[in-house]
Formats: structure tokens, C-alpha cells, sequence
């Protein structure tokens, strides 16, 4: 009777289960349609065949370096890949026309904040309109305010100074050569870092016994994931999966539901211990919002925003360098003579006046940019500068990635290394934000350019000054993993030494 009445049950599931799959094929196989019609999913030419049959692969590493190549052919640096409905350029003036000029009618879009929108809810980095407006005037008040500069210095000094410098000299004096994969150092020193920064939390996550905590075991995976819904066919699939809690949109329904109860539980600790005396910017909101919803989404929109991007910049630097000795020793030998040989760490000033430095900086993000790329949806059909004709609603992305490698852009010299391309006699000569988007340009630029610099530049000189880095096979150049950011398969495996006092 129990087996019965089980089956009977089983039976019943299953076939809800069947009516369910069935009903959300058709619709899904309904609401392709209009899409597939509107982005020409039949198309045939070489770039698409290429692009459906990933043929690029057999001769490039990474898919931007494909987009790159198509990008220096086409006569207007601008591409169109059917098959997605996306144009891609990589002309200066079409990217100031979108940041700046037209601002207002090239959003994130709904498709951008659809794929983001259960993590960072209505977080600064996911809206537009008014609620972007109020968030962006509330963050630049406080980002743009010494004391939340020197507080961020203060984080970024006691980080190195606790944490990854005995960290590094722990593995330095190991008896046996241990290989330390250098860009998962720098994705837990981020990541402690904007964690501190934004809500007044310590992971610690860059402890000697390298612990892996759960909040960012949860934010990693869900950035991840976030990213994959990116590259579906088509939204559909991503939304059917996450209606019926499968695979994929099953984990990362699990992971934000962490992700909320830690916030929660900050935003419950802060506001029970008054906030008014503390300086992270969870406290400096919660003078102007009072929507605790609201204040997670704003701090987790920063968490995203300031973590893989300073990890992404500062691994491409230390692989960088390590292709090209005679750098390190410039900057060793420009920090030597503003901070003497001994000094461990850089002060504010300091930072300022080392222009190779700043220009090392720039270089590596110029080859290497951390944001590789970035979309937009126009909302009325519009004309680029260079003649494009976008449609209303598509997808419109233009390409630091590949804008770092255009002659016309950078010369002749375009894929070497050369931070004395950005000194005029020995003073740092920013280039037009249009022709460099890493930070982006125009009214959204990115609010934490200045403090990401900081820190890049205090992690870079206390580790070399420190230590002697060897990549492991440095001539392999890096492949990129499918993400927001520009995380390298593999990580940047290195040996690191003490390095022997400079005379
Ligand atoms: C090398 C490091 C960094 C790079 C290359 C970078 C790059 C960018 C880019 C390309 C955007 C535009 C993204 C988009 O709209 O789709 C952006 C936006 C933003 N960035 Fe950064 N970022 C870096 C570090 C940081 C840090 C450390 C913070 C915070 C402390 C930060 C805060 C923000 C915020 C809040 C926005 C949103 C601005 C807006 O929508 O108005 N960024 N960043």
C-alpha cells in the first residue's frame, strides 16, 4: 500500500515534471523565434561560421585575440558579429560618441542587468536612469573625500605590511623551491582589501594558513556564474534553468543566498554598534539610506567592482616584468632614489612622484586590460560616428582589449611593452580616456580609478623591493578563463626569493 501509494506519487511528480519540460520548451521554442529572426542566427558568413564553430581557436589563444585581428582588418575598426547581434569597435570615436555624447542613449540595458541583477540587485554597477544618477552622486561625495583616500591607504598599507609580506617571505624561506600561484595570492589580497574597505569585514583571507572563507568562496562563485549566463545562446536559457532551479542557476541561487546573510548580518552588527564613528562606506551610506536591501546591493556592486579588476591588472603586471627584467629594474632603481634602499613601504607622496611606475602601470593595462571588454544597448536606432548602423536594443560593445593593439592608435611599436611611451621627459602624460577606456571614459567612468592605482602601485613596490619573482614559463602568453574580468586559466605560477640587498 506505501509502495503503492509512493509510486502513485512518483508518478504524479513525473508527470508534472513532463507537462512542466514540455510547457517550457514550446515557450521557450516561441520566444527564440522573434530572437533568432532579429539576430540572424542562420548567418553564414566566415566571422560567424567562425564565431559558431570556435575555427578562431585553432589559431588564437583567446577569443579577444580573434576579435583583435577582425578588428585591425576592418577598415572602420568596427565588426558585427551576426550570430550574436553585436557590433564591436575599436575606434576612439565611436567610444567617446557612446560614453559621452550619447550618453543617454547607451545604457547597461536590460540584458546587462537581467545577467547581474540577483547579485547586485539595484547596485550602483547594475542601473541606470535616476537610481544609477543618486548612487553615482552619493559615491563620488565619499570616494572623492581625503579621509576615505587616507583610510583606504591606511587598509592597503596594513594588508601588505601584515599579510603579504610575511606571507611571501614564509614561502621565500621555505628549504624547497615552492611554486605559489601568484594570481590567487592577489585575488585573496583584493578581495580582503575591498572587503575591509567596503563594510568594515576581515575575511582573512590571505592568513599564513591561507583559509578559504565562505563569503568569498560564495562571491567567487557567483561572479563566476553570473559570468556563464553571459555566454548562453540566448537568455532564455539561463532564465528557464533558474525557473526550474537546475544545474548551474541551482548553485548560484545557493551562493547569493550566503552572499545576503553575511551582508545582512554586517548591515545588522553596524547599525545595532552605530555607524556614525566607523569610515568603510557601508557606514557612510547608512547616513543617507535607510533601506537595508538597498545599502547590501550598493556594498556588494563595490565588492564586485574593486576586487578581480585590481587582481586582474596587478597578475598581467608581475608577468609582464618578468618577460622584461629591465623594467623591475627602472622601477627599483626611480623608488631607490625617492625612498632611499631600506624603506619597506611607499607613503602617499611617494607613490606620487614615481611617474615609471604610474607608466608601468598604464603600460601593462593598455596590453592587458582588466575589463576586457564592455556592452552597451542603445535605446533608439543610431548612427556610430564611423558610419555603423546600430538597431535599437542590440548589443553595442567596444574593446579596450583590442584598442590597446591598434597602430593608429599606439604606433608602429603597439605590441611591445614600453612604459616610456606614456613619459614626457620622465613625467607621466595621460593618453585621452577614449583611445585608453580601461577605467571607461565620459559620465560613468570608474569611481575607484584612484584608489585602485594606490593600491597596485603600493602591492607592486613592496614585493619587488622584497622579493625576486620567477614566472614559471614566462614566454607562454596568458589564456584568458570566461568571466567579467581577465582571470588567467592556470593562475601565475612563480617561484619567489628573497631578493639580496641592493648595494
Ligand atoms: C584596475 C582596477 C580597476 C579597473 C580596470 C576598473 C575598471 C572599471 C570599468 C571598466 C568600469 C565600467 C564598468 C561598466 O560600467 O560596465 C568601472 C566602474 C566602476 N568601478 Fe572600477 N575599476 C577598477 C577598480 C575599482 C575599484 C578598486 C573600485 C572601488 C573601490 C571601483 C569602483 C567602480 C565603481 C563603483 C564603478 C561603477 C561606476 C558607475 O557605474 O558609475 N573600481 N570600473
Amino acid at each position: 500500500m506505501e509502495y503503492e501509494a509512493s509510486f502513485l506519487l512518483q508518478s504524479l511528480q513525473s508527470s508534472f515534471c513532463y507537462f512542466f519540460f514540455s510547457f517550457a520548451l514550446c515557450f521557450s521554442i516561441f520566444s527564440f523565434l522573434p530572437y533568432l529572426v532579429r539576430l540572424k542566427a542562420w548567418c553564414k558568413c566566415d566571422v560567424c561560421r567562425g564565431y559558431v564553430t570556435s575555427s578562431w581557436s585553432t589559431e588564437f589563444d583567446n577569443l579577444c585575440d580573434w576579435y583583435t585581428h577582425l578588428l585591425k582588418n576592418s577598415p572602420s575598426r568596427t565588426i558585427h558579429i551576426h550570430v550574436l547581434g553585436n557590433t564591436i569597435t575599436a575606434n576612439p570615436d565611436n567610444v567617446e560618441y557612446m560614453l559621452k555624447t550619447r550618453f543617454d542613449n547607451y545604457p547597461k540595458g536590460k540584458p546587462f542587468s537581467a545577467i547581474l541583477g540577483d547579485l547586485l540587485g539595484r547596485g550602483i554597477f547594475n542601473v541606470d536612469g535616476d537610481t544609477w544618477k543618486f548612487q553615482r552622486k552619493m559615491a563620488s561625495l565619499e570616494l572623492g573625500s581625503v579621509s576615505i583616500r587616507s583610510f583606504a591607504f591606511e587598509i592597503v598599507t596594513s594588508e601588505i605590511k601584515h599579510r603579504l609580506l610575511p606571507f611571501l617571505s614564509s614561502t621565500a624561506s621555505d628549504e624547497q623551491d615552492r611554486v605559489l600561484d601568484l594570481q590567487d595570492v592577489f585575488q585573496r589580497f583584493t578581495f580582503d582589501n575591498i572587503c575591509r574597505f567596503s563594510f568594515g569585514l576581515d575575511p582573512g583571507c590571505l592568513e599564513l594558513s591561507l583559509p578559504m572563507s565562505e563569503f568569498a568562496m560564495a562571491f567567487d562563485l557567483a561572479s563566476r556564474l553570473c559570468a556563464k549566463r553571459a555566454l548562453s545562446l540566448s537568455p532564455l536559457v539561463w532564465k528557464a534553468k533558474r525557473l526550474l532551479n537546475l544545474g548551474s542557476e541551482k548553485k548560484l541561487k545557493k551562493a547569493i543566498r550566503l552572499i545576503n546573510i553575511l551582508a545582512d548580518e554586517v548591515i545588522k552588527q553596524r547599525r545595532k554598534l552605530g555607524f556614525s564613528t566607523h569610515l568603510d562606506l557601508l557606514s557612510r551610506f547608512m547616513g543617507t539610506v535607510n533601506d537595508d536591501a538597498y545599502l547590501r546591493d550598493i556594498v556588494v556592486s563595490f565588492l564586485l567592482a574593486g576586487r578581480d579588476t585590481v587582481a586582474a591588472a596587478l597578475t598581467s603586471i608581475f608577468w609582464l616584468m618578468a618577460k622584461h627584467p629591465e623594467v623591475t629594474t627602472a622601477i627599483l632603481e626611480e623608488s631607490d632614489r625617492v625612498m632611499g634602499p631600506t624603506q619597506e613601504l611607499a607613503t602617499f607622496q611617494q607613490l606620487r612622484d614615481m611617474h615609471y611606475l604610474q607608466a608601468t602601470v598604464y603600460e601593462s593595462m593598455r596590453l592587458y586590460p582588466p575589463v576586457q571588454f564592455d556592452s552597451k544597448f542603445p535605446q533608439e536606432d543610431d548612427v556610430l560616428p564611423d558610419g555603423t548602423v546600430v538597431k535599437r536594443g542590440t548589443r553595442v560593445t567596444y574593446h579596450p582589449y583590442a584598442m590597446g593593439r591598434m597602430e593608429e592608435v599606439w604606433g608602429p611599436d603597439c605590441l611591445e611593452f614600453k612604459p616610456e611611451r606614456w613619459l614626457k621627459k620622465g613625467i607621466f602624460w595621460p593618453e585621452s580616456p577614449f583611445k585608453y577606456p580601461v577605467f571607461q571614459a565620459g559620465f560613468r567612468v570608474c569611481l575607484g580609478k584612484d584608489l585602485a592605482l594606490v593600491e597596485i602601485k603600493s602591492v607592486m613596490l613592496a614585493v619587488i623591493r622584497g622579493f625576486e619573482i620567477e614566472v614559471d614559463e614566462p614566454d607562454n602568453s596568458p589564456r584568458f578563463a570566461p568571466g567579467l574580468t581577465a582571470t588567467v586559466s592556470g593562475g601565475l605560477p612563480v617561484l619567489v626569493r628573497q631578493r639580496r640587498r641592493r648595494s
